[in-house]
């Protein structure tokens, strides 16, 4: 393929700027939402059971969207919660929850000593913000591939109560685009926990967000749980932050009826209902599973040439130097590069130095304490393809810069 720069000072004095830091969708795919805002067919007022959505009340979301998102999530309405705008707030506030209140029938996190979380790593680096800010200790454990490593996980849950919760992005891992086994979500629902009151956090963030024709299905972790006698484990969560608009959509959790009895005490503490009027504009706009399907692969074709790209570069580049590797996913937002020991965080900050932001090098690790350092997450949504383009031979050539490596092509 035609590489653009020679080498890392070709790059550097070409002065491109770009910001690379977050996986944002790109204007191309939020436009495939226009017709949220501009098509009057999507906007009311009035649900299917009569509620007024420009009023209170519904806390729980209207009717139609728990129907939708338990649909999508593979659970009943019953089971199902539809909120505001972001699963963010979701992850947050149900941890809030357990701190200060507890789980249906127990003491609140906080009046039990230390609280821990199991964090695969690499992982989200707003999953370990949220401990952070709250005083969990994280404890970081290898992310294999098929999820994350399990004798570790079920060894360190079955001896110590104090561990509370852990992250699990079942599908398309940020950043690596791990997908969870049967055989691994199976053991996360059936391995014994010391602490009663233990939590899985189940991030489906990318359920949908396919970058190949293979739909690959999410194990259906509720189910697991209750058959193994601890249905109150799991909770789901998801939102159309990267189907419509980031920040601008509608998030959704899943859980046992007892949790979601649970949730709707505490949460009517905090709000009187969520935004209805979007719930039931994305209601219309959807309509069904086979709705949002259609319009993720409309995603995928603006998506999928922006991941090709980086590979083509990283294979002409990078391909065959030592010690260097790079994820293939199947779905999701990111590609995460793999260098030789010591090396990530100065290849970031040449990058850097030279206009090109990207994610912080340890940003997916517990602390920001990726002890090897050798972790690079790319994020090729938002940039247009042809920025892209150069963008990746800018991080393969800061890379082979740092390490003094010869580039393949
Ligand atoms: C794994 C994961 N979960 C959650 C989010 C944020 O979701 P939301 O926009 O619903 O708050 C992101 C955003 O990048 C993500 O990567």
């Amino acid at each position: 393929m035609k590489i653009h720069y020679a080498d890392w000072n070709e790059f550097r004095a070409s002065k491109l700027k770009l910001d690379m830091s977050r996986g944002k969708p790109s204007p191309e795919q939020l436009g495939l939402s226009q017709a949220l805002l501009d098509d009057p067919a999507y906007t009311s007022a009035l649900a299917g059971d009569g509620t007024d959505c420009r009023n209170y009340g519904a806390l729980l979301g209207i009717p139609e969207a728990r129907r939708l998102f338990a649909e999508l999530l593979g659970v009943s309405a019953e089971e199902t919660v539809v909120a505001g705008n972001s699963s963010l707030a979701l992850f947050h506030d149900s941890i809030v929850f357990l701190l200060l209140h507890g789980a249906p029938g127990f003491r609140p996190w906080r009046d039990q000593g230390p609280v821990k979380f199991i964090c695969p790593v690499p992982g989200y680096d707003r999953h370990f913000s949220i401990c952070e800010t709250l005083g969990i200790h994280m404890l970081p454990v290898p992310l294999l591939a098929t999820g994350p490593d399990m004798d570790e996980v079920e060894r360190l849950v079955a001896r110590d109560p104090s561990i509370k919760g852990m992250w699990c992005m079942p599908k398309y891992s940020n950043p690596t685009g791990t997908i969870y086994s049967a055989e691994v979500a199976r053991r996360l629902g059936g391995m014994p926990a010391a602490a009663p009151d233990f939590r899985l956090f189940w991030d489906d963030a990318y359920r949908f967000h396919h970058l190949t024709e293979e739909r690959v299905a999410t194990p259906d972790i509720l189910a697991i749980c209750k058959e193994r006698g601890v249905p109150d484990r799991p909770i789901l969560f998801m939102s159309t932050s990267k189907m419509t608009f980031a920040s601008g959509g509608v998030a959704a959790l899943a859980s046992s009826i007892g949790n979601v009895r649970w949730w709707e005490k505490h949460l009517s503490i905090q709000t009187i209902g969520p935004d209805k009027l979007n719930q039931l504009r994305h209601v219309k706009f959807f309509r069904d599973r086979s709705g949002v399907e259609a319009h993720m692969d409309r995603h995928r074709a603006l998506l999928r040439p922006k991941f090709d790209a980086v590979h083509r570069v990283l294979d002409t580049l990078l391909g065959g130097v030592p010690s260097v590797s790079w994820t293939r996913p199947k779905g999701g937002y990111f590609i995460d590069l793999v260098t030789p020991p010591r090396v990530a965080r100065r290849t970031v900050e040449l990058a850097r130095s030279a206009g090109l932001t990207l994610t912080p090098a340890g940003a997916s690790f517990p602390y920001r304490n990726d002890s090897t350092d050798q972790h690079i997450r790319i994020a090729p949504s938002y940039p247009s393809l042809e920025e892209i383009e150069l963008a990746a031979e800018g991080i393969a050539l800061a890379l082979l810069h740092v390490t003094g490596a010869q580039a393949a092509a």
